[in-house]
């Protein structure tokens, strides 16, 4: 018999009866009734709009007006969209034209953390207390659609826009962009999920071409747009700039037009990426809505308005009219246009929105303070509470400006604070003396600008500084500079840039007593790591960077991030790097993602490599035991949910908080898997010596795979292994449970 859990149509059918017909009507019943009552009314209102616009304008609707907005109908008083980027804060004004900045003074904002700090939290809540405090900033900067967040999975260090993303798991994204969005659109402002989809590798963006196998597609790198979608219910989607399977993705009939909008019942509006569109029959008929910023100067070399020469503008309407496109192409996309106007910038109970207030800040700060990791902690060396000491703190990182670079995500904070002032403000009776060791000039898009300053004086002066220390604070890393995790290029190297492990290793000769703060979006190699005391793993914090690292450090907050993707101990070691030039960076253009299904931990753990740190590790200043770990029933059929519960005890001196996660394996399959994956996951707080249930609840449909014999998903009967940890590799206990 077929183990597909899918349903028959009949069965659905009737079962949708039985829903309808049989249940009495609760205050559930109603609202959704009332619902369905309201959207009717909204889409007759579009019909009757439709109706009563010209080809033109409908076409006009279509593309953009300027490098972030549309036109819209002011006859009928159909306002423009207005977008801005990004997923941790809204960008500055930029001007009509170019990508030069606006130049207005209103325009500063809350810098929040990097979304790869958002999914360190594994705090889902939290996920949407960012989402709407960043909603209501874009709301008061009268944005409609919010550009971001991004849920590309983190495939290589190499990726030098990892620090956009949610890490390497498709259920810890999935979990944690669904709030997000929510939070974003309570505003009245669309979340726009981006970029969809594989564009995991900024090098040749707009050329590569991805194949990569229907299993690995659905299980690791669509899963969480899909969440975005169907849970989320987000408002708009942007396609990637990267072709799959030969196709553009801003165009891509299977991605955009069978997957999204068929399968998944997409209703909303797909942007393409900047310049991402390259055809106008595709754009208008695999699945493209909106067409933005084609080409790089909204001038163009021509003398007319370079937007009419968009793909979906003259073209588009020309085609319309000679018929080769029918009508009904172009009302669907106005349709949809329409539907996000009536939910945003048309929507009558819009909230006004806010900026810049103490609510956005303490969300920034705490999201901040919860997603730094503490990688390692020897003799506990951290957190520092001595405050009659001197502190070296060295490195650029110390005092350079985070929110600055990094590309279309760069942000204009109203004002940031740098780590040492953070500690210079916590650390009121220490000496703190700060020695850049390094530096690596000012920051560009697409191009490295070297440092001015003198590297051996530089270097001379930190080991000074760092000999007279009681202690040494090194804050190094990335810089979301241009081949440093930022927009347009990857990296090029996995080992630290300018210099880092030599002056590293320099300062060690004189101290010992050294801790490494790593301001990153991504792994980078240690080879220093068992010669120094501490490394804590801080990314890209916004506003308040300064305070939550200083909060860490000091222990007034206790650690509880955890690494939402792996460390590999060199670069070999990560999977995509495992399979040579045709799947990193591909050969001619052309990519196979040749690691398939085993991605991140799946990797590390299916072929018995260590990771130098695992995904789901970090350390706090308490330890936590997790026992008592239970499942409610031995054996479970495709529609049970496998309730799953143990004791969380804080065994430690001090409150803290972990995250119980839960992965489920299949050893003896008919296909190839991955010997755990995340399945659930949980984070609680507790004082020293307090002791919680915590319950997980796992669909057992969430076991299935995805088996390209019947393109479908498939729950494989026969045993699963359920392992319960607080890391992928720190599992303190299996259970073995049936599937039939
Ligand atoms: C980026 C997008 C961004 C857009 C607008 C593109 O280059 O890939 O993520 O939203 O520019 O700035």
């Amino acid at each position: 018999m077929n183990s597909k859990i899918a349903l028959s149509k009949f069965s659905k059918i009737a079962l949708i009866f039985i829903f309808i017909f049989l249940k009495t009507p609760d205050a559930f019943s109603q609202k959704n009734h009332s619902m369905a009552h309201e959207n009717n009314a909204v889409e007759s209102k579009i019909d009757s709009i439709i109706s009563l616009l010209t080809l033109e304008e409908k076409v006009d609707m279509c593309h953009a007006q300027s490098k972030f907005s549309t036109k819209g109908v002011e006859r009928l008083g159909i306002p423009e969209i207005w977008m801005s980027d990004g997923p941790h804060g809204v960008r500055a004004e930029i001007s009509w034209d170019s990508w030069d900045f606006a130049g207005w003074t209103n325009d500063s904002i809350t810098a929040f953390p990097a979304l790869t700090c958002l999914a360190a939290t594994f705090n889902p809540e939290l996920s949407g207390a960012f989402g709407y405090s960043l909603g209501e900033e874009a709301r008061y900067r009268k944005k409609d659609v919010l550009l971001g967040p991004g849920v590309n999975i983190y495939r290589t260090p190499l990726n030098g826009r990892n620090f956009e993303y949610m890490g390497e798991d498709p259920f810890l994204a999935s979990k944690m962009v669904v709030p997000y969005i929510k939070g974003v659109q309570k505003n009245g402002v669309a979340a726009c999920v981006k970029h969809y989809a594989l564009n995991n590798q900024e090098l040749w963006r707009n050329q590569v071409n991805v194949e990569v196998s229907d299993r690995a597609l659905y299980e690791i790198y669509l899963p969480a747009f899909k969440a975005a979608v169907i849970d989320g219910g987000v408002w708009s989607l942007m396609g990637a700039y990267n072709k799959f399977r030969g196709q553009y993705c801003c165009h891509n009939e299977l991605l955009l037009n069978k997957i999204l909008k068929k399968d998944w019942g997409f209703d909303g509006v797909v942007v393409s990426d900047w310049s991402g569109a390259h055809n106008t029959y595709e754009s208008a008929m695999f699945g493209l809505d909106i067409e933005m910023g084609t080409g790089t100067d909204g001038l163009g070399s021509t003398t007319a308005n370079h937007y009419d020469h968009y793909y979906l503008a003259t073209p588009f309407l020309k085609s319309l009219k000679a018929g080769d496109i029918d009508e009904s192409v172009v009302n669907d996309k106005v349709r949809r246009i329409l539907r996000l106007m009536y939910r945003t910038n048309m929507s009558s109970n819009r909230p006004l929105g806010r900026k810049n207030n103490q609510e956005h800040h303490d969300v920034a700060r705490k999201v901040a303070t919860e997603g730094i990791v503490l990688l390692k902690n020897k003799n506990n060396f951290f957190p520092i509470k001595d405050e009659n000491i001197t502190i070296a703190v060295i490195g650029e990182n110390a005092t350079r400006s985070m929110t600055a670079g990094g590309g279309s995500s760069e942000l204009k904070p109203q004002f940031e604070i740098s780590p040492l002032e953070g500690l210079k403000m916590r650390y009121k009776n220490a000496t703190i003396v700060h020695s850049m060791g390094y530096a690596t000039g000012p920051s560009a898009y697409d191009a490295v600008i070297p440092s001015k300053l003198d590297a051996d004086s530089l270097r001379v002066e930190a080991i000074k500084v760092a000999k007279n220390a009681d202690i040494v604070l090194f804050f190094g890393g990335l810089n979301k500079s241009h081949l440093q995790d930022c927009e347009g290029a990857d990296r090029e190297q996995f080992n630290l840039p300018f210099g880092q492990d030599e002056l590293l290793n320099d300062i060690l000769r004189v101290n010992k007593n050294v801790g490494y703060i790593l301001v990153s979006g991504n792994a980078v190699e240690m080879p220093w790591l068992n010669s120094i005391n501490g490394v804590i793993q801080t990314w890209y914090l916004g506003s308040m960077a300064g305070y939550a690292i200083a909060d860490v450090i000091s222990g007034d907050v206790n650690p509880s991030g955890k690494l939402p993707f792996s460390f590999p101990v060199k670069l070999q070691d990560n999977a995509a790097h495992s399979f040579g030039e045709l799947s990193y960076p591909g050969k001619d253009y052309n990519q196979v993602y040749k690691e398939d299904i085993l991605v991140g931990y799946r990797w590390h753990d299916t072929k018995k490599i260590a990771p130098l740190y695992a995904f789901g590790y970090g350390l706090s200043y308490t330890s936590f035991n997790i026992t008592d770990i239970k499942v409610d029933k031995k054996a479970y059929t495709p529609q049970d949910k496998i309730k799953l519960t143990c004791q969380v005890t804080n065994t430690g001196d001090l409150e803290g908080a972990e995250v119980v996660q839960v992965y489920i394996g299949k050893q003896k399959s008919k296909v190839k898997r991955a010997l755990k994956e995340l399945k659930g996951f949980q984070k609680i707080n507790l004082k020293s010596g307090g002791q919680k249930a915590v319950e997980i609840t796992i669909d057992a449909a969430n076991l299935a795979f995805y088996d390209e014999s019947i393109s479908d998903w498939n729950l494989e009967k026969g045993d699963y292994i359920i392992y319960v940890g607080n890391a992928s590799n720190n599992i303190a206990e299996t259970i073995k449970v049936n599937i039939k």
